[in-house]
Order: C-alpha cells, then sequence, then structure tokens
C-alpha cells in the first residue's frame, strides 16, 4: 500500500466517525444556463433552513460568485496550498451571511497537481468537513478536465440545464465525457437535473425525459429530476444589485421555485446521504487515479 492510499483510508475510517459535510457539485454542459445563481440562492435558502453552507467556487472564468455577491476575497484556497493558511482563515463571510471560499489558482491546477500536492489538498480539506454541514460546489462551464474530475468524484451533483436544444445536447455531451472518465462510477454518484429559464413545469418535464433517455439508452444511467426554475427577468435585476433574487424578490416565481428545491434538496432520503463521503474524502478519490 502506497502513502496515497494509506490516506484514502486513514480518512475513510476517520469519517466513520466525525461529521463531514454534504457536498453538492453544481455543473453544467453549456456555460450561462444558471449554475451561480442556484448555487448561491440554494446555499443562502438552506441557510435559512438552519443549515451551515459554505460555497466553493471553482468556477475558473470570471468568478462570477463573488461579482454577483459583490465581495472581492482576499484569500483564496491557493493560499491554504501555498502559503500555509488554514482553510479558517481563508473564508469569507458576506453582507447576507454566506460563507464563501474562492478556488482561485488552488483548484484550477487540480488536473495537473501531482499526487504529493493532491494529498497536502485532502488534508487542508479534512478542517471544511467539520466546519459545514453543506458544501456548494459552483464549477465552471463546459467541459473542462477539472470540472469533470469534481463531477465524477462527486456523491451529488445537480446538473443545471435550459431547454434550449444547445443546452440539451451540451448537457448530454457532459455525461457521455463523464461516462469515459475511469474516476466515474455510477453507483457512487446521484445527478439531478434541474431545468432552468422554463417557461411552463412541463418545459422542465420535458426537458428531463429527454435527456434522461438518451442517458438510459446510450450510457446506462438514470438522472434523477430535482425540479425547473421559471424564467423570471427579477434573476437578472436581483444580479444587478448584487443580490440574490431570494432576498432582492423573494415572492417571484423563481425565488419559489428556488425555495421548493431546497426543501426537496433538504429532504433528500437518507440513502443517499449515508453514500456522502465529505469534501475531503472526495478529492481523496483522486489520488487513486493520479500516476504521477
Ligand atoms: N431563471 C432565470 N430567468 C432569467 N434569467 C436567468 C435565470 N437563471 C439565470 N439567469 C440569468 O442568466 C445569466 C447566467 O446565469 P449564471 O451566471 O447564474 O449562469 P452560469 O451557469 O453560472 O454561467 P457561467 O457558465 O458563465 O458561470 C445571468 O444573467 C442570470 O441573471
Ligand atoms: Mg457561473
Amino acid at each position: 500500500m502506497d502513502q496515497a492510499e494509506q490516506l484514502r483510508n486513514i480518512i475513510k475510517k476517520q469519517n466513520q466517525k466525525r461529521h463531514i459535510a454534504r457536498v453538492i457539485t453544481v455543473t453544467s454542459g453549456k456555460g450561462g444556463v444558471g449554475k451561480s445563481s442556484v448555487t448561491i440562492n440554494l446555499a443562502l435558502q438552506m441557510k435559512k433552513l438552519g443549515k451551515r453552507v459554505i460555497i466553493l467556487d471553482a468556477d475558473f472564468g470570471l468568478a462570477n460568485v463573488e461579482i454577483m455577491l459583490g465581495i472581492r476575497p482576499m484569500y483564496s484556497l491557493a493560499d491554504v496550498l501555498y502559503h500555509g493558511k488554514d482553510v479558517k482563515d481563508i473564508i469569507t463571510t458576506t453582507p447576507m451571511g454566506l460563507n464563501f471560499i474562492s478556488g482561485g489558482s488552488g483548484l484550477r491546477e487540480l488536473v495537473d497537481m501531482t499526487r504529493e500536492q493532491l494529498s497536502m489538498l485532502v488534508q487542508k480539506l479534512y478542517e471544511l468537513d467539520e466546519l459545514a454541514d453543506i458544501v456548494i460546489i459552483d464549477t465552471g462551464a463546459g467541459i473542462s478536465e477539472s470540472v469533470l474530475e469534481f463531477v465524477a468524484v462527486s456523491s451529488e451533483v445537480l446538473l443545471i440545464a435550459t431547454p434550449e436544444p444547445t443546452s440539451l445536447t451540451d448537457a448530454y455531451a457532459l455525461l457521455k465525457t463523464l461516462h469515459k472518465k475511469e474516476e466515474f462510477l455510477p453507483e457512487n454518484t446521484t445527478i439531478k437535473l434541474i431545468a432552468n429559464r422554463t417557461f411552463s413545469s412541463k418545459d422542465g418535464k420535458d426537458l428531463y425525459d429527454k435527456l434522461n433517455v438518451v442517458a438510459e439508452r446510450f450510457l446506462n444511467f438514470k438522472l434523477e429530476y430535482l425540479g425547473n426554475i421559471p424564467h423570471d427577468q427579477n434573476i437578472m435585476r436581483a444580479c444587478i444589485q448584487q443580490k440574490p433574487i431570494i432576498m432582492a424578490y423573494p415572492n417571484s416565481p423563481a425565488s419559489l421555485a428556488l425555495e421548493q428545491l431546497a426543501i426537496q434538496l433538504s429532504d433528500t432520503d437518507a440513502a443517499v446521504l449515508q453514500n456522502k463521503k465529505g469534501i475531503s474524502q472526495m478529492f481523496a478519490s483522486l489520488l487513486h487515479f493520479r500516476k504521477r
């Protein structure tokens, strides 16, 4: 047994006795379909439900959770990895009380990390499991290798798509690429679809049916359907005010839908929750596949 394997086993054993976070990874095939909006609003809603929530921003593009919330974090995970900071020192609390960690270059380099660097990340993230009940990871747009790595080792994934045909094909492309990855084991990952910017609840269900049919037929795995969020101009209005819609327009259609989705997520059955492995163990799963 090598050192990395030992580390994975130690964490696995200790996880049976200690508090570990539920990790929810938010992703999409195509960019701009609402990942960051969903992340922020679900985080806030789950906080209202009494959970300790931390957003981990792994969006390597324009870091738009930061922009959407109007915050400028001083530190990022890179400071943990390369400058000796602890995870608790790099958490930014936003004015509305959300806790946020910027992935920064720390996570962008995930694919290029050596086993030693990855082991260090695993050890550092161990602390995060104790600090949060729920960690929501907002991933970047499109199918980058780092995003796929995250998704492949997540126990719970929220896949966001809109009813536009390009969004559907891109979501399918993501599932197909994921399916080819050796890190991805369908029995360890639940993928839940959220249909965003719908004009009716039927739009959402149709989108799910189309995607699920091809996923079942060609990839041999089943998607779950979490629900839909209507197209709602107030999301953009809230964005301009740098506020989450559920704060700025709590009674608007999208806010009510997001509220409902958060409740459904909180009601997730015990079997799924039992499968959760926490953030540290999630990254430890990658060690097994790291050749260098
Ligand atoms: N339900 C909705 N109704 C109307 N507009 C929406 C809805 N959801 C998101 N938007 C708008 O779509 C745009 C993209 O949303 P968001 O930034 O959350 O997407 P993203 O998937 O995180 O994008 P990226 O891939 O660039 O990170 C924003 O302008 C947002 O206001
Ligand atoms: Mg985004």
